[in-house]
C-alpha cells in the first residue's frame, strides 16, 4: 500500500500543506499520498487508533489540535517538549512519535535568507508561534526581548526559556535600539487583523527584520523595513521548510525547497 500522509486540523480546508507535499510527491515521483483530515477534537482518539490500520505514516497537526494530539504519542521530541506543542507526526519503531518543526523552519529560512544574523532579538507576541521562533533564538544564543499586548503570556515565556526577558509595548524603542533582529510573531499585520503599527526608526540599519505572517506575504512591516534598507525576511520560507522533516519521516526522502516551489506557493497566496 502506498504510503499515506495527513494534515490533522478543524477546519482543514485553508491548510497550504496539501500544495506544498503534493508538489514534492509529484515532482520526486514519490509513490504516497497527502490528505486533509478534518477531525473534530472529540474526534482525535478514534481517529489515532484507527491511524495505522488505514495505512497512514504520520502527517501534519494544525490549529486547533496542536496540543490535544499530545497524549496520543508514545513519546516527543525534544522541540515538541520545549515549544508545548506538535506540529508533525511520524513512527519510529513502531511507535508514534510527535515532533515540532517549527524551530528547524524557523532557523533555516532565517539562515538562508539573512545569513550571519545575530541577537539580541525583539519578538512580538508571545502566542504558540512565538515559542518556536523563542526557542530556535535561543538555540543560538541569542538574548530575546518579549514585548507583547497581554503582558501576563510574555512573562510565562520568560519563565519557561531561559536568556528571554519580558517588557511593556512602551519600551519597544529602547530594546529596538540595541537589536540585531526584530520578528513579529504576533497575528498583526496578518490579511482580516489589525496592522501592525510601530515606528522602525530606532532599530540599527544592520538590524534584520522578520515578519512570520505570509498573507500578505509583503506586509506593512517588511515593506517598511524595505523601505529603511533593512534585511527583511517574509513567512513564507518558514512555513516551506518546517514541512522538510515530515516528508522525509513518512515518505524516506529529503525533499529541496526550490525557487520553484516558492513560486507556486506565492501565486496561490496571491491570488
Ligand atoms: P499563534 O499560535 O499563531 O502564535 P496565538 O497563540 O493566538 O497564535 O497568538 C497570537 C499572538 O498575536 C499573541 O501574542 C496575541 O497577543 P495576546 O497574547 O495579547 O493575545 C497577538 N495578537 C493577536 N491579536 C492582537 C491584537 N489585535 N493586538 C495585539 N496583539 C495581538
Amino acid at each position: 500500500m502506498a504510503a499515506r500522509a495527513f494534515v490533522l486540523g478543524h477546519p482543514v480546508g485553508h491548510s497550504r500543506s496539501p500544495m506544498l507535499h503534493g508538489y514534492w510527491l509529484r515532482t520526486m515521483g514519490v509513490r504516497g499520498s497527502y490528505e486533509l483530515a478534518d477531525v473534530r477534537p472529540e474526534g482525535l482518539a478514534d481517529f489515532f487508533a484507527k491511524m495505522k490500520s488505514r495505512g497512514f505514516v504520520g502527517g501534519n497537526v494544525t490549529v486547533p489540535h496542536k496540543v490535544a494530539v499530545m497524549p496520543f504519542m508514545s513519546r516527543l521530541d525534544e522541540e515538541a517538549r520545549a515549544i508545548g506543542a506538535v506540529n508533525t507526526i511520524w513512527f519510529e519503531d513502531g511507535a508514534l512519535v510527535g515532533g515540532n518543526t517549527d524551530t528547524i523552519g524557523f532557523l533555516a529560512n532565517l539562515d538562508e535568507l539573512a545569513p550571519g544574523w545575530e541577537g539580541p532579538a525583539v519578538v512580538i507576541g508571545a502566542g504558540g508561534a512565538a515559542r518556536a521562533v523563542i526557542h530556535g533564538l535561543r538555540q543560538r544564543r541569542a538574548l530575546v526581548h518579549i514585548v507583547n499586548r497581554t503582558r501576563a503570556h510574555a512573562d510565562a515565556l520568560a519563565e519557561r526559556f531561559g536568556g528571554v526577558t519580558a517588557h511593556a509595548w512602551d519600551e519597544l524603542p529602547e530594546l529596538m535600539r540595541g537589536a540585531g533582529i526584530l520578528v513579529n510573531t504576533s497575528s498583526l499585520g496578518m490579511q482580516g487583523k489589525p496592522r501592525l503599527e510601530i515606528d522602525l526608526a530606532p532599530l540599527p540599519r544592520r538590524a534584520v527584520v522578520h515578519d512570520i505572517v505570509y498573507v500578505p506575504l509583503e506586509t506593512d512591516l517588511i515593506r517598511d523595513a524595505k523601505a529603511r534598507g533593512h534585511r527583511t525576511v517574509d513567512g513564507l520560507g518558514m512555513l516551506l521548510h518546517q514541512a522538510v522533516a515530515g516528508f522525509a519521516h513518512w515518505f524516506g526522502v529529503v525533499p529541496q525547497v526550490t525557487p520553484e516551489l516558492r513560486a507556486l506557493l506565492e501565486a496561490d497566496i496571491s491570488a
